[in-house]
């Protein structure tokens, strides 16, 4: 979404930068301008709604349909990023998510036990309940760069060697992946977590170690005097895709108005 918005943007920029070449037949009129801005608009509305859920997905459907446990990773994953990115599940699980299972209440047993075996068939690339290196090449498949940095790192080796490291939905969850609560998440296997929110935990190696401990006297030290630790400032929060919307919106409205201001120049020079 946001590389569709910069796209546009930066078209707009060039329609503008067109326009202040003073070439007359350049001049785009008013009309233009107003379709401009609808566009805009339909291109900052499209991408929240056009994955809204896919509800013929077998997956979905059938998974509903049980309740409990076996349903939590469809409500979990509805609204996550993901599920925003039209990452269904089969892009991580595989399977086949075509098989139609008409009205499922009306499936006798055996039709249910057959049609769930087609979906979820190894043919497929089923993948199920991932465990380990399973669970790297899942995420590897589009975040190949942070598994690298993961899997390289302390904890990484720690939990591919089966010595308690946390894997990756420790700290992301499995279907709804938020970024985690730093000191909190990290206190389910460490006592002391001074100074483990400055630290980058998918990539905690010996240099990490000893920044880590440097980072602890500097806090004693100040802590001994007294006096606030005058840390770096802390970037924002993430900005949720409204408000990255938002913002986007602003800037293409505050392109149209300059835009708008040198039509108007250039028309009163004519
Ligand atoms: C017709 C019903 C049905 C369909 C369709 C279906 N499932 Fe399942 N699924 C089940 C049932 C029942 C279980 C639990 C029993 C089992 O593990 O065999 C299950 C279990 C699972 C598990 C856990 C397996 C494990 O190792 O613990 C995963 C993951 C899963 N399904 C994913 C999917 C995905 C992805 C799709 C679509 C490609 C899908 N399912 C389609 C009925 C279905
Ligand atoms: C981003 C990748 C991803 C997507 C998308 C995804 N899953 Fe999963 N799923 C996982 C991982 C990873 C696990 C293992 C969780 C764990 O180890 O605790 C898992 C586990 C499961 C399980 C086993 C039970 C459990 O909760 O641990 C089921 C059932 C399941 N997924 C079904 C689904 C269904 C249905 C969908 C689509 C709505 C889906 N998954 C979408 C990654 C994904
Ligand atoms: C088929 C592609 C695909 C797979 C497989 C996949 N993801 Fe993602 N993931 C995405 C996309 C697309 C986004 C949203 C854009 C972005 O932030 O990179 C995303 C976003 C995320 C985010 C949020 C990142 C942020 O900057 O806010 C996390 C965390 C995440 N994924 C974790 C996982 C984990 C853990 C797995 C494996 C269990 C996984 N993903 C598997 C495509 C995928
Ligand atoms: C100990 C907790 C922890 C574990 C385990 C972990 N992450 Fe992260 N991850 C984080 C934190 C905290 C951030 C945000 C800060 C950062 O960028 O390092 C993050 C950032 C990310 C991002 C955003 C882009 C990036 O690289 O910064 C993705 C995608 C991601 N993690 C995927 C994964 C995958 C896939 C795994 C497993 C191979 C994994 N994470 C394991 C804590 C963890
Ligand atoms: C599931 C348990 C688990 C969770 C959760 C966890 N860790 Fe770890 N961590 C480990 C293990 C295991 C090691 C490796 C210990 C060793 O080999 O010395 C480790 C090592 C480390 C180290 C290097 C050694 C040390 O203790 O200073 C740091 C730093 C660290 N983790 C930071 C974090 C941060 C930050 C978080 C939270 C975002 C976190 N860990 C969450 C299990 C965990």
């Amino acid at each position: 979404m946001i590389y569709k918005i910069h796209g546009f943007a930066r078209a707009l920029i060039m329609n503008i930068q067109k326009i202040s070449l003073i070439n007359e037949e350049a001049i785009i009129n008013r009309k233009e301008y107003i379709l401009l801005v609808f566009a805009a608009i339909l291109f900052i509305v499209y991408p929240v709604n056009a994955h809204a859920d896919k509800t013929s997905i077998a997956c979905i459907v059938c998974h509903e349909s049980l309740g409990g446990e076996l349903a939590k990773p469809v409500s979990s994953w509805k609204g996550s990023v993901h599920q925003q990115n039209g990452i269904t599940c089969d892009y991580c699980h595989g399977g086949d998510t075509s098989v139609n299972l008409g009205n499922i209440k009306e499936l006798s047993q055996e039709q249910f036990a057959a049609k769930q075996a087609l979906a979820m068939s190894k043919s497929h690339g089923f993948i199920g309940k991932p465990v380990g290196k399973a669970m790297f090449d899942m995420c590897r498949q589009c975040h190949s760069a942070s598994v690298e940095r993961y899997e390289n790192s302390i904890m990484g080796k720690a939990y591919l060697g089966n010595k308690g490291g946390p894997s990756c939905v420790v700290c992301h969850n499995a279907h709804n992946n938020t970024m985690p609560d730093v000191t909190k998440v990290c206190e389910r296997c460490h006592k002391d977590t001074t100074g483990f929110d400055r630290i980058d935990p998918m990539d905690v190696n010996e240099t990490t170690i000893n920044e880590l401990s440097g980072i602890r006297i500097k806090l004693a030290e100040r802590k001994a005097k007294g006096s606030e630790p005058s840390f770096l400032p802390e970037f924002p929060e993430e900005l949720g895709s409204f408000q990255i919307g938002f913002v986007a919106f602003g800037a293409v409205i505050v392109l149209f108005i300059i835009g708008y201001i040198i039509y108007m120049i250039l028309e009163k020079r004519r």
